[in-house]
């Protein structure tokens, strides 16, 4: 197996690309791809300053280290969810990549600044934990990149989760959520621009990304989100990769090229009526956001 670019002995495969890499041109794949996407989507001007929320997983902390050698100032953000051993160890591999590095790491505990954690959440609304951690994620992100002055907030998810939410959304024509299903979801009042720079990168590929540039990640999956539905459609959609390599990322990136520009941007959430929320001052379409009274009932209960 000979690398692509050099003819030395290749370390990957990657079937998509027919193609195989040694480290160093698989580094410089996986910095392309993510160049393409910045330039694709105009996700970030040259040298902006941008928040990335790490999960302490392997698409995260990758996310981090290619923003980062591709000279964008890169802060991250950990959520602390209080999902137990397994919140404890993801933070801990969070710090662990940052500190050697001289990388800044905000962390926000959601029990210690709003007194609930994800599985009391879950307990009370008797939803799926992953329906209420979704939440406090999604207003966390945007409160905290408010509050330290950064515009864009960047996240892990990669081809593989981007298929996977796509095809949950097309089997169920879920016109809303695939109109904002955008790699660089612009900013609204109130809200930060949204990127996902590794959409055009597979979980094999970042987990290889990690093991060669030698950074330890959380390995284990949320212990909450065993078994959904999510997970099942990743699990389908690999089974077709398997008899037909390429088939995940011309399903992406079809949808992107030609479905996304027809679906109408007013379907936006940002581009809905929004105003503060009385309790946070987090954009809401009502007068308490979700979050909030989220929060409320968690925090009673
Ligand atoms: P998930 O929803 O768990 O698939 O994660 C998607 C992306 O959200 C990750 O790639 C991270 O960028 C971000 N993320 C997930 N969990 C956390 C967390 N606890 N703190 C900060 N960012 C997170
Ligand atoms: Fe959100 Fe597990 S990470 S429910
Ligand atoms: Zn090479
Ligand atoms: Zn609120």
């Amino acid at each position: 197996m000979k690398c692509r670019v050099c003819r030395g002995p290749a370390v990957i495969d990657l079937k998509r690309h027919n193609a195989n890499f040694c480290h160093e041109h698989f580094v410089a794949h996986c910095e392309e791809q993510v160049r393409r996407a910045i330039h694709h989507f105009s996700m970030l001007a040259p040298g902006e300053r941008v928040l990335v929320a790490v999960s302490g997983g392997k698409d995260s902390l990758a996310a981090w280290d290619i923003l980062t050698r591709l000279g964008y100032p890169a802060e991250g953000l950990y959520l602390g969810l209080g999902i137990d051993a397994y919140s404890d160890d993801s933070l801990a591999a969070a710090r662990a990549y940052a500190e050697p590095r001289g990388l800044t790491l905000h962390v926000v505990d959601l029990a210690e600044t709003h007194g609930f954690t994800v599985p009391g959440a879950a307990a009370v609304t008797r939803r799926s934990p992953c329906g209420a951690c979704g939440l406090a994620k999604r207003h966390e992100f945007n409160r905290v990149a408010r509050d330290l002055g950064f515009a864009v907030v960047a996240t892990g998810h990669n081809l593989d989760d981007e298929a996977a939410v796509l095809l949950g959304n097309t089997l169920r024509w879920e016109t809303d959520y695939l109109a904002r299903q955008h790699p660089a979801l612009p900013a609204g009042r109130g809200f930060a621009r949204k990127i996902k720079p590794l959409y055009r990168l597979g979980e094999r590929e970042m987990a290889a990304y990690c093991v060669l540039e030698k950074i330890d990640y959380q390995v284990d999956e949320c212990p909450m989100a065993a078994g959904n539905r999510h997970l099942g459609y990743k699990e389908t959609l690999n089974e077709l990769e398997r008899r037909s390599p390429g088939s995940k990322a011309a399903f992406l990136f079809g949808f992107l090229d030609r479905m996304l520009p027809l679906l109408d941007p007013a379907a936006h959430a940002e581009a809905a009526d929004v105003h503060p929320c009385t309790e946070c001052g987090e954009p809401t379409t009502g007068d308490v956001c979700a979050f909030c009274r989220l929060r409320e009932r968690a925090a009673t209960a």
